[in-house]
């Protein structure tokens, strides 16, 4: 539930942008891609270059009509926040 999910910062999306541990940033929203790599229709390698970043621009300069909260939404393990600052 909306309860269970994350504020996530670029320092964090950052650490998952391995092959196995895949995250990637979407219109605010972060969801864990892993699962869907082999299933990605334009191929892992293309998907693998938003892990542990945020993938909007590139998502919707390649296929803007997709929905993908749609698609992920049991993929989604929270939301994009700015860096805290100290
Ligand atoms: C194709 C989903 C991220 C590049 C597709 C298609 C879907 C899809 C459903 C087929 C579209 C169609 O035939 O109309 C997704 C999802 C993404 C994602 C859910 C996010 C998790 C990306 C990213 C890129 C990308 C970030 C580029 C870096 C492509 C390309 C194709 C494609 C080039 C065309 C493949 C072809 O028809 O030969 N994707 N995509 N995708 N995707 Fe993605």
């Amino acid at each position: 539930g909306v309860d269970t999910l994350m504020r996530i910062p670029p320092s964090e999306l950052k650490l998952h942008r391995r092959r196995d541990d895949a995250w990637s940033a979407f219109n605010g929203k972060v969801y864990n891609i892993t699962a869907y790599l082999p299933f990605h229709p334009g191929g892992e390698k293309e998907l693998m270059r938003v892990a542990g970043r945020d993938g909007t621009k590139l998502f919707a300069e390649t296929h803007a009509w997709v929905n993908l909260d749609f698609m992920l939404d049991s993929c989604l393990v929270g939301f994009l926040v700015s860096e805290p600052s100290d």
